[in-house]
């Protein structure tokens, strides 16, 4: 096997060791020059809440047309390995609404940059911290690791802006401060997560950060079997306090009336074949030792097909369904976005449809999360 035949997550982390040792640094009261990597690095509610009050400052001045130069003399850096609409262009209009003028930005890393002929992530990071003077690095990244591993080959901040099935620090920012802008509060709520538990970043990030900053939280868990939220994820959440009820598609109807905030999700089909592989290889025992990886990746592309058909079905949130949630002002429908089908376009009119303003959140979160750490 040679370096192109890896899959590009592989290929981003060959060559690692800085890793091992590094930690993301807490919050704590400042934002300057950090790593944003983990939700794990928001421990105190009030550093949610002093960003929040940024964002809602940031919200004015975007709406006022304010030219702002919080940024002017920052180069900021995106590097993006996998696809992105919304992060990729909120994070790089936030900078620009800050008054950055140098922002530089990658996407398709993995088909255009020299990752491709093999290069690592750390020297990846590296290289671009010389070529361009960059003060901050926003990443998005297919591996689990990859905003640690970054964060720990530079000396300039890295800002995660997704990585692999783990973490989506920024989307659990804006998520919350949606929360906050829609139902004015962000304790006390009953909040339902349907669609893909098990692959989904944004679900992972957003459940551990409302448990930091609210209090008397209750989750329900709806999705199919084989995509249940992973254990650990559920034993932390009962560590701080929250409630938690596991449940398969066909419990949906029976939450939805309790429910504050439903949290859709897609099923995520780009994940399921190696989702697939770690359950033949735990299936397998030390028996998949002896079987090619070849045979491996065949069965589990399989296994993976049929899982996602059975997964699309069943769980489509429409009008109908909407009729047992509670009245406008009481419950909003959010998503990460993408949609494919499990939001009914019908659905868009509804005024607890809050997924496209939830969007409008990211650009000031980030306004705000940006300013903190590089204007200090
Ligand atoms: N856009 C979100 C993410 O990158 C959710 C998704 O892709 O479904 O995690
Ligand atoms: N919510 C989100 O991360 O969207 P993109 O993948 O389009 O950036």
């Amino acid at each position: 096997m040679t370096l192109l035949d890896l899959d590009p997550a592989q290929r981003g982390t060959v060559g690692n060791n800085e890793f091992n040792t590094y930690r993301p640094p807490e919050i704590n009261g400042s934002y300057q020059g950090k790593d944003i990597v983990t939700v794990d690095q928001f421990t105190r509610p009030e550093d949610v809440l002093n960003l929040f009050a940024v964002a809602d400052d940031m919200s004015r001045r975007v709406e006022n047309r304010e030219a702002l130069t919080i940024l002017r003399h920052a180069t900021v850096v995106q590097l993006f390995y996998q696809p992105s609409t919304r992060t990729s262009t909120s994070f790089e209009a936030a900078s620009k609404w800050l008054g950055c003028q140098r922002i530089i930005g990658r996407d398709g890393m993995t088909a255009y940059s020299s990752a491709v002929k093999g290069e690592s992530l750390p020297d990846t990071v590296k290289t671009i911290e010389q070529t361009t003077a960059a003060d901050l690095i926003i990443l998005r990244h297919p591996d689990d690791n990859s905003s640690e591993i970054a964060a720990a080959s530079t000396s300039i901040p890295i800002i995660n802006a997704g990585s692999g099935r783990k973490e989506h620090p920024t989307q659990a920012l804006l998520d919350l401060y949606t929360v906050q802008q829609e139902l004015g509060r962000m304790d006390d709520l009953t909040v339902t997560m349907t669609g893909d538990l098990r692959n989904g970043r944004t679900i992972k990030s957003l459940a551990k950060l409302l448990t930091v900053v609210g209090s008397n939280i209750r989750f329900n868990f709806i999705s199919p079997d084989v995509l249940r939220m992973p254990d650990e994820i559920i034993r932390a959440l009962e560590g701080r306090g929250a409630s938690v009820n596991v449940g398969t598609n066909g419990e949906l109807d029976d939450v939805i009336p309790t429910t504050d905030v439903l949290y859709v999700t897609r099923i995520q089909s780009e994940w399921f074949t190696r989702q697939a592989t770690e359950d033949v290889k735990d299936m397998l025992g030390s028996v998949a030792d002896g079987v090619s990886d070849g045979s491996i990746t065949n069965i589990a592309t399989d296994i993976g097909k049929a899982n996602y058909e059975r997964a699309v079905e069943g769980y489509v949130i429409d009008n109908k369904r909407m009729q047992y949630a509670k009245p406008p002002g009481e419950m909003i429908v959010m998503h990460p976005l993408p949609r494919v089908n499990e939001i009914s376009q019908e659905v868009d009119a509804d005024p607890r449809a809050a997924y496209f303003r939830q969007m409008r959140s990211g650009l000031y979160t980030r306004m705000a999360l940006l300013s903190e750490v590089l204007g200090g």
